[in-house]
């Protein structure tokens, strides 16, 4: 497991189980040095698939025992698998127990069965529950299950696992058990236990249905205070499934657990969600705007895989993105409609956007490129990516799109449900009751070319011409797709790509669509169905030249390219209908400066010093979004924040990341020095955003003034200007939140002002027992701006601070993630030392927890697009991982792909 040279398990080799396991009892004596468990499992043969050996996954256990019908029996173990070959014959179903121990005090992975603050956590997916016990470790395995935990009483006040408890009591010598039996069949991926010292918010909740249900929030006894918005956060998303899809809670009781060591975010188990203390705690005054929606976000999701994922699972890995693609859309709807108005979903949408083409284009330009369900892998953890996540929500959002909208989904769903409740199934089962619901939709019509989407890897580009006539008043719109090889699949066949467009006049109207041989129906926007190489569309009756507004929402995860002038861009920046294509606008309009200044500064070789050049009529369009009174602060807030660098980066054919971030910056000073009036005034009406409440409304106004205070000392630092460099320092001293005082704290960290040292040190000096303040503290110092190599040294000297722990996930992604993957102005250094830290920390991190040092991994996926000397000291890094004498398969399998 340890030694990397695991082979890859390929998705067209599934075979079904040659074994069934129908119930399983689990028995355990907690205990952090050895823990015992009994398991004993109702087995009977597969009357499908020929006679084989019985083939159990187990890994880091010992084995004391094996019994067949309570009779001992012969067995061999091959590497991490249990072999049994002398069962019973016929398809009568016998019982088999196991007896095994496991040392979750040494599980510094936090896979399978481990302790964090003297708690016994469990997380078994993908394939943790080996590392518990020996069992058919793969999610189309579905038992009852029944669990008793014994456990010193007062160490351990508190056991938990799936389902409902049906007993529980004392023991001798102090200890105490419990018993849980989970009423729903389920893959081991869903088992959970956990036992301490916890305390919990309870609420009870009559459904829609007229159930009674019990929720509980456990929490560590001083967090008790930080639970009330996670509560609320799931009985909304309990309310929004029964009301928008009809899906209700199959549970008597609903559990959420935190903890502060967990490799992910958290962990849909059967009525005992895990979760990373970072999407459950907050208040006011220790969480962000940004933590309550995530927390909003997160639980909603863990919710919703109670049916998309746990009542309907997936065959096998390589389905992830049935349950995870499907899961993120849902999640992603619910808090579009918990953020309520248009705008306010809109701003969703582009924030959605954001991430998708900041981390997942890049991914599918680089050498980890996969299908959204992939082919193969080597370590399934490697796959839990932001393709099979959110590229998979837009694979489902399309789907929603080409059955006409929500009514032609609900109806696509309930069919799936219907056809397989309590299965494990496949991305195709999906697809297919999406289009069997209906019909004469085009999904039902493309249905097979749709299907690519889940098996064909890379972004495709989409080019569209358009030719006016203005005799004829017909618009000729021409749309051409392609798709860039990837790793494996040089050659793409078309998409079936939904097309959302409006035409917009130079006067801003909306013009109608009309195609041609169609009767006028006043539609002003519309969805094309782009499923061939090119098409050409015709409008007629198109009384003036239109602006197209194409892609509207984000309707395909594609690159839209298309020859707008400036003056074209203005005009959908000022007036178009869609405030996705609004936003959208501008940023072309941004990215089109940066670039130019990009290739400028490469002619006057090495020059860093880039002076922003804006032309004047796009500062005075942004300046009349930043004045307009009737825009939403939040909305405003996307508009005014330039392209990420990554993103910038990714236009480019090869990259200089110093380059990339002294264009941005120098971009942002003129934004902040032109537009200083505007920003005065967006501060000034905004600074006081009232009593505290995490909605998307009075989040979007601390959003805007925390911008408009950063360009303000911004703008100071280049004038000497020391008035607003004080007033962020008095904010962030008697601010009322944490995100008015993170991002005073910021402003004054971001303009590199002398003041933000004693800020710190307050910050450090005031929250130093908050475990996840103290991670934002560690944050902002590791994504701080450069200034001639300085952060390196800083991020190595907090490595040495007292609070720092490589070992506690949170932290290790506090500081050197941030560092590595959120400031590429200094991680990429010209002397590579950036790398060498970066190739040391995976070392590290692999040596006790393969998972987290893998997608530090990722931090140099495209490292081939660098320009010299990034280049060079980029691959040598990478290739000092790959030379080291001991490597988890995890991190094997990422650096072999990107030396490939
Ligand atoms: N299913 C969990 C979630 O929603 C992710 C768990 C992944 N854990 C892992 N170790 N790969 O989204
Ligand atoms: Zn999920």
């Amino acid at each position: 497991m340890r030694d990397g040279n695991a082979s890859a398990v390929y998705r067209l080799q599934y075979a079904p189980p040659a074994f069934w396991i129908d119930a399983v009892e689990l028995t355990f004596d907690l205990d952090p040095a050895k823990t015992r468990v009994l398991n004993k499992m109702r087995v009977r043969r597969n009357p499908e698939v020929a006679a084989q050996a019985l083939r159990l996954d187990g890994e880091e256990l010992q084995l004391a025992r094996v019994q067949v019908n309570g009779a001992g029996t012969s067995f061999k173990i091959e590497e991490d698998q249990l072999v049994l070959e002398n069962l019973p014959e016929g398809s009568e179903p016998f019982d088999l127990e196991i007896f095994t121990t496991c040392a979750p005090e040494k599980n510094t992975q936090l896979s399978g069965l481990y302790v964090s603050n003297a708690t016994f956590f469990t997380q078994c997916e993908a394939q943790g529950f080996r590392r518990i016990t020996y069992f058919l470790d793969r999610p189309d395995v579905m038992a009852s299950f029944s669990v008793l935990l014994r456990a010193d009483k007062a160490r351990y006040p508190v056991l938990l696992s799936n389902g409902n408890l049906v007993e529980s009591g004392e023991l001798a010598d102090g200890r105490h058990f419990a018993r849980w039996v989970d009423p729903h069949k389920k893959p081991c991926y869903l088992f959970a236990l956990v036992a301490g010292k916890l305390v919990a918010r309870e609420q009870q909740i009559t459904s829609r249905a007229g159930k009674e249900h019990l929720l509980q929030v456990w929490v560590r006894p001083g967090d008790l205070g930080k639970t009330e918005h996670a509560m609320n956060s799931l009985m909304a998303a309990i309310a929004w499934d029964e009301t928008r899809f009809g899906l209700s809670l199959d549970l008597e009781r609903f559990m959420i657990v935190a903890t502060s060591d967990f490799n992910m975010g958290a962990m849909e188990n059967k009525g005992l969600n895990v979760f990373n203390t970072k999407y459950v705690l907050a208040s006011p005054a220790t969480a962000t705007d940004q933590d309550f929606a995530n927390i909003e976000g997160v639980v909603g999701h863990e919710y919703f895989h109670n049916w998309t994922g746990n009542r309907v699972t997936c065959r096998d890995w390589f389905q992830l993105s049935l349950k995870e693609g499907l899961t993120v859309f849902r999640d992603q709807e619910f808090s579009q409609d918990m953020a309520g108005s248009a705008s306010a979903r809109a701003t969703r949408r582009i924030e959605d956007v954001r991430v998708l083409r900041s981390a997942q284009f890049p991914e599918d330009a680089g050498p980890m490129a996969h299908p959204v369900r992939p082919d193969s892998y080597v370590e399934i953890n490697n796959f839990y990516t932001v393709t099979v996540y959110e590229k998979g929500a837009e694979v489902v959002r399309m789907q929603r799109t080409l059955v006409g909208g929500h009514e032609g989904f609900a109806r696509g769903m309930k069919l799936y449900f219907e056809r397989h409740d309590g299965h494990a199934v496949t991305c195709d089962d999906f697809a297919q009751a999406m289009a069997d619901a209906n019909p004469a939709s085009p999904l039902a019509q493309h249905l097979e070319a749709f299907k690519r989407w889940y098996s064909q890897a890379g972004t495709p580009r989409v080019k569209a011409a358009g030719h006016y006539d203005a005799d004829a008043r017909t618009y000729t719109l021409t749309l051409m797709q392609s798709c860039p090889p990837t790793p494996g699949q040089p050659d793409k066949l078309p998409f079936v790509i939904p097309l959302t467009l409006g035409l917009v006049g130079e006067d801003g109207a909306a013009l109608p669509l009309q195609l041609a041989g169609e009767a006028a129906a006043g539609e002003t926007q519309r969805t094309l169905v782009l499923h061939e190489a090119s098409q050409t569309f015709t409008f007629e009756g198109v009384a003036q030249r239109p602006v197209p507004s194409l892609l509207r929402s984000f309707s395909a995860p594609v690159i839209l390219e298309c020859d707008y002038s400036d003056a074209e861009l203005l005009t959908l920046l000022a007036h178009d209908a869609d405030p996705f294509n609004r936003w959208e606008a501008g940023q072309r309009l941004l990215l089109r400066v940066a670039l130019s200044s990009i290739a400028d500064s490469a002619e006057q070789a090495g020059a860093t010093a880039i002076n922003g050049h804006i032309p004047e009529d796009i500062v005075d369009a942004l300046r009349a979004v930043l004045a307009d009174p009737q825009l939403d602060p939040a909305f405003k807030e996307l508009v005014l924040t330039l392209p990420s660098e990554v993103y910038i980066a990714e236009q480019l054919d090869e990259v200089d990341p110093q380059q990339v971030h002294a264009a941005r910056e120098a971009l942002r000073l003129q934004l902040a020095t032109a537009l200083q009036a505007q920003w005065r005034s967006a501060w000034e009406q905004h600074q006081d955003s009232g009593a505290y409440r995490p909605d998307a409304a009075s989040s979007g106004r601390r959003a805007l003034a925390g911008l408009a205070l950063s360009m303000l000392c911004l703008a100071a630092r280049s004038s000497g200007d020391t008035v607003w460099p004080g007033k962020a320092y008095q904010r962030f001293k008697i601010a009322a939140n944490m995100t008015e005082r993170l991002n005073a704290l910021g402003a004054l960290i971001v303009s590199d002002h002398e003041l933000a040292r004693p800020a710190l040190e307050r910050f450090h000096e005031r929250f130093r027992d908050d475990a996840l303040v103290l991670d934002k503290w560690f944050a902002l110092q590791a994504a701080r701006p450069d200034r001639g190599g300085n952060v390196l040294p800083a991020v190595q000297a907090l490595m040495q601070h007292p609070d720092f722990n490589l070992k506690n996930p949170n932290r290790a992604r506090s500081l050197v993630f941030s560092y590595c993957s959120a400031n590429p102005g200094a991680f990429h250094r010209r002397d590579g030392a950036g790398y060498a830290f970066w190739a040391e920390q995976v070392l590290a991190l692999d040596a006790f927890n393969p998972q987290v040092a893998a997608r530090l991994a990722r931090a140099l996926d495209r490292w081939k697009r660098l320009a010299e000397p990034y280049r060079e000291a980029a691959r040598a890094a990478i290739e000092r991982v790959a030379a080291a004498p001991k490597l988890s398969n995890d991190v094997r399998e990422l650096v072999t792909h990107a030396l490939a």
